[in-house]
């Protein structure tokens, strides 16, 4: 496995892997990865010939009341891992790498960035998009693989590629639970023993909708209701947001249908949570 620092030897790197024919799947994380990163490597070796990962906590994407600097790193694990599920390229650049330092251009997406996260993140999908669209680009990648616990991010990144006229394909991969159902995310080691506990509440709530969905009870206002009230009595919870909306238009849906996805975020002290399930 290499590692890489530089733009330019990565999409060297890239240009001479497509020269032999090979299909390239990027992989882009923060890093202090974890399961569900591992099950996205997995994902890209599935589809792809050479599997770049990318670690970069990207700046652009953090407001300036956020944990950016604070975001959990480790840079000696990723790599060990990494090295295990077989990634061929590890991507690591730095900021100053990856933004000149008088960059001037952005995304602006004007729909599905702008609800669920992105009303308490209001800057954070152009960050995203930015960043994206850049590694995309660096890496030549053919596949990009993302995980479906950001189902909003997967939402935006998705309307990108398609309104941009990207020729890449966007592979989602299954959420990863922790056994006892907390959706993985890096930012779970913010949560003290007490918050742990109490956040399995997000699991809990999204049971409440797919047993609604199974039972055929299809009708969305008590649903959301039961889940709201599940979590308000759970110590510690904060909601930010509760709903049920169309995966793909991140409309609100008032009947759960295929397609829906029922999502929901949650703060615990400082650490805002998210959780989904998509009915099928
Ligand atoms: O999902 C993430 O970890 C990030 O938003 C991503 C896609 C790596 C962009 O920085």
């Amino acid at each position: 496995m290499k590692t890489l620092n530089t733009k330019k030897e990565v999409s060297a790197l890239a240009d001479s892997w497509h020269a032999e024919g090979l299909r390239i799947a990027i992989v882009p994380t923060m890093g202090f990865l974890h399961e569900g990163h591992l099950s996205l490597i997995r994902k890209a070796r599935a589809k792809a010939d050479r599997i770049i990962v990318s670690i970069f906590v990207n700046p652009t994407q953090f407001a300036p009341n956020e944990d950016f600097a604070a975001y959990p790193r480790n840079e000696k694990a990723d790599l060990a891992l990494c090295e295990a599920e077989g990634a061929d390229l590890v991507f690591l650049p730095t900021p100053d790498e990856m933004y000149a330092p008088d960059a001037s251009v952005g995304f602006t997406e004007t729909k599905l960035s702008k609800v669920m996260c992105g009303k308490s993140r209001p800057t954070h999908f152009q960050g995203v998009l930015l960043v994206v669209n850049k590694l995309f680009n660096i890496t030549r990648a053919d596949i990009g693989v993302f995980g479906m616990k950001d189902a909003q991010q997967l939402a935006v990144i998705r309307r990108m590629v398609r309104d941009l006229d990207m020729a890449l394909e966007i592979v989602p991969a299954p959420i990863v639970r922790e056994p006892d159902g907390l959706a993985m995310s890096s930012r779970n080691v913010y949560l003290s023993p007490a918050e742990r506990r109490n956040a399995l509440c997000l699991r809990r709530a999204l049971d409440l909708a797919e047993a609604a969905w199974r039972s055929g009870d299809t009708s969305t206002a008590p649903l959301l209701d039961a889940m709201r009230g599940l979590i308000e009595k759970t110590p510690g919870a904060g909601i930010d947001y509760i709903t049920a909306v169309d995966a793909d238009t991140l409309e609100e849906v008032e009947v759960l249908r295929r397609n829906t996805l029922v999502a929901l975020a949650v703060k615990f002290g400082k650490t805002r949570l998210i959780d989904n399930t998509l009915l099928k």
